[in-house]
């Protein structure tokens, strides 16, 4: 099967940084930076420049020092914006600016108080000033997914006249449905003339959960770029999250036929780096990433994992980079997977030992739910020391 490349566009140190508790300095940015690297992330969106003097001398030096992906800064649809971006953004091996018009009436009329001619009109001289400047320009209609649709295509094809190499389509404020999108992006195809000359991107918030169904939906409708964070961080409820769609591409084409550069083995480690340098944890429950991904505490899905991992892991721990995969002790937990604990920690027992085990061990859990090793080990010394006396 041919398939068809998506180019991964992570935004963790721009939307991701927007996100309450997730700031970074410049040395934590870089740091990033490197890990998005390794991770083989074609894009990394490294600020907005115009926003404080630490975000330019972010932005130019993750542009100064990461030399493989493109590096994109961001800017309002105005001359010193887009001025801005381009100063920080211009030692990068492969710049881009990244421009924001908003396009919804809700936008235009409340925020912008501007016309729909006159964004129109923005939209393409902010483009062909870019232009100017750098030969690869992303433009965003902001609230695209609350725009008016004629309207919407009417900005998409102009500013691709004025220049714009990728076009993407936000869904800012997490409102489409997966259906909904794959209409929006399929008219856009199907109706904008010169859609052939730019790449059609995406850019999901996460307002209702659906951002990675969303981006998905967007990819089988025609999308070739995604916008996506570590750990899902961002705005509100965060964006898309990056591991979530790598792996859905790569765990899925049997029925998906595309593929990224990423390297998933990585994504662990992308994930607690950021962890660690914002400190903001992820929950335990989060797809590919979080602590309990990997973990089996039912005792029906612990002989399962055991017997084949296959019955109840559609990945291995390891091609994200997860060292192990974990059978967690708790009160769900049968003799199986204890004695099989019991056995890595060195100890091997009768069937009748076991059960004695087993009930000290069930008794401990229904007290502290989760058993660790040293609460195991505790309890079989316990059990060896009654034996022997
Ligand atoms: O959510 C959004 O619309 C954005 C744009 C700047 C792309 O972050
Ligand atoms: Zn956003």
């Amino acid at each position: 099967m041919a398939y068809s490349r998506v180019i991964v566009f992570d935004t963790t140190l721009r939307d991701g940084e927007q996100s309450p508790g997730c700031s970074m300095n410049l040395p934590e940015k870089l740091q990033m930076a490197r890990q998005l690297d390794r991770l083989g992330v074609d894009v990394i969106e490294a600020g907005f420049p115009i926003a404080s003097e630490g975000d330019f001398e972010a932005v130019q030096s993750v542009a100064e020092g990461i030399r493989r992906p493109i590096v994109a800064a961001l800017a309002r649809a105005t001359r010193d914006d887009i001025k801005c971006a381009w100063e920080a953004v211009k030692k990068a091996a492969r710049p881009r600016i990244h421009i924001f018009l908003a396009t919804s009436d809700i936008h235009l009329d409340y925020k912008l108080k501007i016309t729909r001619e006159e964004a129109l009109n923005q939209a393409r001289e902010s483009v062909g000033l870019a232009r100017s400047f750098c030969d690869d320009v992303e433009f965003s209609p902001e609230d695209a997914t609350r725009t008016d649709l004629d309207f919407l295509c009417a900005v998409v094809e102009a500013v691709i006249d004025a220049g714009a190499t990728t076009v993407n389509i936000p869904d800012t404020v997490g409102y489409t449905t997966p259906r909904e999108f794959t209409r929006i992006i399929e008219t856009i195809q199907q109706t904008v003339r010169g859609i052939d000359r730019a790449t059609i991107s995406v850019h999901c918030h996460n307002d209702l959960g659906l951002a990675v169904a969303n981006t998905i939906a967007a990819i089988e409708a025609g999308a070739r770029q995604v916008e996506c964070t570590i750990n899902g961080i961002g705005e509100r409820a965060g964006n898309a999250s990056l591991e979530e769609i790598a792996m859905a591409l790569r765990v899925r084409n049997d029925v998906m036929p595309f593929e990224t550069g990423i390297v998933t083995s990585e994504l662990y480690h992308a994930s607690q780096l950021l962890t660690e340098v914002t400190g903001v944890a992820v929950q335990p429950n989060k797809a590919i990433v979080g602590r309990n991904a990997f973990a089996h505490e039912a005792g029906i899905h612990q002989d399962g994992v055991i017997k084949n991992r296959l019955t109840y892991e559609i990945m291995t721990p390891q091609s994200v980079g997860v060292p192990e995969s974990t059978l967690v002790l708790g009160k769900h937990s049968g003799r199986h997977a204890l004695g099989l604990r019991c056995e890595q920690l060195g100890y091997q027992f009768s069937r009748r030992e076991l059960d004695r085990i087993y009930k000290r061990f069930t008794a401990l859990a229904d007290e502290i739910k989760v058993v660790e090793d040293h609460h195991l080990t505790s309890i079989i010394t316990s059990e060896l020391e009654e034996a022997a006396a």
